[in-house]
């Protein structure tokens, strides 16, 4: 290892480095604004975020005011594509990245240069300690072409702080900064140190080596004053207001402080490069060749690591193939110079996880997927790579051979083309065999390939249909109803015998199944037409929408509509869930614990363990407290992201049984009432839910109950039925005064009548059994009676018969009756009838029931029938007596 002996008095750690400058410029009045995402899709001039102060571009053009005057952020940048792009150097070098940190602090419109250096200078010397005498400062020496001035503003400014020689004057190049080829830019003055071992130091100056490509004395910190707005035209329209701009690359930063002879080797770099010689058994710091490999390694897989976690998938196309040549340019130098024929980058992803699991959580959150998805890059190219540098070899002897030093187009293309060789790719092998690439010839045969490929649908993966070239899909359904989608990938499942397609598209705003919360329904629409989401399910990570209608166009740009009231609805009753629960827990105690929950945008159902029925005071508390927090309309507080163990040391309730990440989202409606750890839809303020009305109360298993309740809209259609049920009781009534008085005068009238009307029926029956004994009959030795009785109820018919049993012997009764406006018989035959005739009651009223459309039957002895025709009874009679006579004859 390189030693030297420039000595910083601190050896900080990156976190710590990163952290201090954040909290310097808070005491400063900056607000602390969170990096913005890598890829950069708000800006249609840049592909990836670039520097700190994209994301502000609106603010220092004037078209949005800053919510903030002052701002501080700690941003990765990606400097892979457009007028920043220093992919061709990285890893030849040993301080310059692809992805870099950049800690920046912004004055929007408020401080200018004087407070920019004198914090600046304050923070490197004073906080951090960076020794004043290996510092160099630059200022814009002016440009006559721009018709710009040399900033002598500047140079006074630093004059206060630095000697004057060591304030260099620097060109439009170095000391003017834009952002692309259009928007806010202007003069800078850029911060350099000199980290050379001091006896070196002695021999020459620090000062002549600023600028000039040294490996350790480089640039630092830059400050830019931006005034101006480079227009399309490329000319330069001055700011109304004047801004600052600054940003340092952490990676030097902490180089300086940790005093490292390059960026590789302090603690952001250091662990990746010990995975990389471990896996590979190649040595650091012992072959030029292998060390670029290494350090190309090292920067690729964490800037290809942090632009999946933020969406952007290697692909064919703009961002994604910018993530792609650069993930192969890293795969061409494992191959060639580490030796890796199989795929091994991937396995740095848990590096890099563990190392930003604080500051950049999402790399830790999604590692499983970067990991697929840099090794199916990785195992792609590999398949390919050895062919082509096989290729390459061959036509570089071929070439050399007839003294020719330039590869054409169509060769470089077909490396491209059947290889996966980007350009720059082909181009860097090409150089080391010192021959050069015929470009103009390559861009020819791409266009022609680029209409070709325009024709191609899709890929079939297995039973779905994926649309090339998308991004990873996204939910983006927590902050908006409505998104701007495209399809990428489809299929066709059966359901219920119906042809259904399932879609899923790059961003949704649809919520999935989850949770005990139902699927979103919406439509999708585009300009030539209009899909109904029926449904929206998820399977594993990816959502998918519930269609009945393919895309006419898949390729087509839509707007995912969620139907936004039913989502109302749903959201009400998810937060009522939160609220009930928290009330359970206060009126039943702490042992309530979520068993499961079901909400729809209708009703929501809450099973808890409770080992018994809920009184009904408890029970009215539980709802009085729910409605208590409603008026009390809480604000919704959402924390997305929070480390599990954070969540738990909040007091979040976690479902039991529930698998939880590592990060998990927290709501919570009031911190001393309801904390939950949930994925759900929730309102923004419990007053939405206007009313809570809880309907049942139920146990569903052992020590298991469940509670049904209704919020808003349902609450109050439940409320309004429930009155109406009321008003027309009372209109029954004839309008009491006293409606539960007039309901309980009746009942007691209806109880006095119903005696009466016993003691009247009992007496009635009485005389109807006394009658009967005059008007039996004997005939040919057997008693007969077949008659129409009047009784009041059938118990009484059967009384009726059973008074004439045990006196006569043998006997045969039949009686017919007109019991609420229905016929009735009753046939009863003595024991010893049936014992010596074939004669047999309950077959005897099976004929009996016919003529009056019923049927019955009983007992050999006693049976009854009852039907629906009142005037065939006259017949049943008539047919009773039939029998009797056939009988009587067969015994005479
Ligand atoms: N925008 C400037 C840069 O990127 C300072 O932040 O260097």
């Amino acid at each position: 290892m390189f030693n030297f002996k420039f000595a910083p008095t601190t050896k900080m750690r990156s976190e710590t480095i990163r952290n201090k400058f954040i909290e310097f410029f808070e005491q400063k009045g900056h607000q602390h604004i969170p990096a913005a995402p890598i890829v950069n899709k708000a800006d249609p001039a840049l592909l990836f975020t670039n520097a700190g102060m994209n994301q502000f571009k609106d603010f220092f053009l004037d078209h949005q005011q800053a919510p903030h005057q002052r701002a501080t952020s700690a941003q990765p940048c990606l400097r892979v594509s457009g007028k920043h792009n220093d992919l061709e150097e990285v890893g030849t070098d040993t301080y310059r990245h692809t992805l870099f940190e950049m800690l920046g602090n912004w004055s929007f419109g408020d401080y200018f240069k004087q407070e920019a250096i004198h914090w600046a200078w304050e923070l490197l010397t004073v906080v951090y300690q960076l020794p004043k005498e290996r510092l160099y400062v630059t200022v814009f020496g002016g440009d006559a072409q721009e018709n710009l001035e040399p900033d002598q503003e500047t140079y006074t400014i630093w004059k206060q702080y630095i000697a004057e020689d060591r304030i260099l004057y620097g060109t439009k190049k170095d000391n003017f900064w834009e952002m692309g080829d259009t928007g806010p830019c202007g003069p800078s003055s850029e911060i350099h140190v000199d980290m050379r071992p001091e006896a070196v130091c002695t021999q020459k100056d620090g000062k002549e080596l600023v600028n000039t490509g040294h490996r350790q004395v480089i640039e630092i910190w830059n400050l830019v004053f931006i005034q101006y707005n480079r227009l399309a035209s490329s000319q330069l329209e001055e700011l109304p207001t004047k801004h600052v701009d600054t940003g340092m690359g952490l990676e030097r930063l902490a180089m300086a402080l940790q005093g490292k002879a390059s960026t590789y080797d302090t603690d952001l770099f250091a662990p990746l490069i010990q995975a990389i010689t471990h896996a590979s058994g190649k040595m650091y710091g012992q072959d030029a060749a292998i060390d670029t490999a290494i350090r190309v390694v090292a920067d690729h897989v964490r800037a290809v690591a942090f632009a999946i976690a933020d969406g952007q998938i290697p692909t064919n196309t703009r961002a994604g193939y910018v993530i792609r040549r650069i993930l192969r340019r890293a795969i061409r130098y494992s191959h060639t110079y580490l030796g890796f024929e199989q795929p091994f980058m991937y396995q740095l992803v848990d590096v890099l996880a563990q190392q930003s699991a604080v500051t950049y959580p999402t790399i830790q959150q999604q590692q499983a997927y970067i990991e697929q998805v840099i090794y199916g890059e990785e195992a792609a190219f590999l398949k390919t790579l050895a062919t082509g540098l096989h290729k390459l070899e061959h036509i570089s002897r071929a070439l050399q051979e007839s003294g020719n030093k330039f590869i054409d187009g169509e060769t470089a293309f077909e490396l491209y083309d059947t290889c996966g060789f980007p350009l720059d790719l082909t181009r860097l092998i090409a150089q080391e065999k010192g021959l050069q690439i015929d470009d103009q010839g390559f861009a020819q045969a791409l266009q022609v390939q680029r209409v070709r490929s325009q024709q191609a649908a899709t890929i079939v993966q297995g039973d779905w249909h994926i649309i090339p070239h998308a991004a990873k899909p996204t939910f983006v359904g927590y902050d908006q109803l409505e998104a701007d989608a495209k399809l990428v990938r489809y299929r066709t499942i059966k359901e219920k015998g119906q042809q259904v397609y399932q879609l899923v598209l790059d961003q949704t705003p649809f919520y999935p199944a989850g949770g005990g919360q139902v699927g979103d329904t919406g439509k999708l629409i585009a300009a030539e037409e209009e899909i109904a989401i029926l449904d929206t399910k998820k399977e594993h990570e990816l959502i998918i929408h519930y269609t009945k209608q393919l895309p006419k166009n898949l390729k087509t740009h839509w707007r995912a509509v969620v139907d936004a009231e039913r989502r109302r609805l749903i959201s009400n009753n998810h937060s009522a869930t939160h609220l009930l629960h928290a009330a359970l827990r206060q009126v039943l105690g702490a042992h309530v614990e979520q068993k499961g929950s079901s909400v729809n945008e209708h009703v929501l159902r809450f099973d808890f363990s409770h080992y018994a029925k809920i009184s009904p005071e408890d029970l009215k508390q539980i709802e009085h407290i729910v409605n208590q927090k409603i008026r009390a309309n809480i604000l919704l507080q959402e924390q997305r992201h929070v480390p599990l163990e954070a969540a738990k040391a909040m007091g979040a309730t976690a479902l039991f049984g529930e698998q939880y990440g590592e990060h998990v989202r927290v709501i919570t409606f009031d911190p001393a009432f309801s904390i939950e750890l949930c994925g759900g839809t929730h309102v923004p303020a419990t007053g939405q839910l206007g009313f809570f009305k809880i309907i049942t109360e139920a146990a569903i298993a052992a020590g298991t109950r469940r509670i049904e309740a209704l919020t808003a809209d349902a609450a109050e259609r439940f409320i309004d039925g429930q009155l109406a049920v009321l008003d027309n009781l009372r209109e029954t009534l004839k309008q009491p005064k006293d409606l539960v008085k007039a309901i309980q005068q009746l009942l007691e009238e209806r109880t006095t009548l119903r005696k009466a009307l016993a003691a009247y029926q009992a007496e009635q029956t009485r005389s109807v059994k006394a009658a009967l004994h005059q008007r039996i009959q004997a005939i040919h030795g057997t008693y007969v009676l077949i008659e129409k009785v009047s009784v009041p109820h059938i118990e009484a018919l059967k009384q009726v018969a059973f008074e004439l049993k045990g006196t006569y012997k043998p006997l045969f009764v039949v009686l017919a009756a007109t019991i609420d406006q229905r016929p009735y018989i009753a046939v009863l035959l003595s024991e010893d009838l049936l014992s010596s005739t074939d004669l047999n009651a309950h077959e005897v009223v099976k004929e009996l029931a016919k003529p009056i459309r019923g049927g019955g039957g009983g007992q050999p002895c006693f049976a009854t029938a009852g039907g629906k025709y009142l005037g065939g009874l006259e017949q049943a009679l008539t047919m009773a007596q039939n029998i009797f006579q056939q009988h009587i004859k067969k015994i005479s």
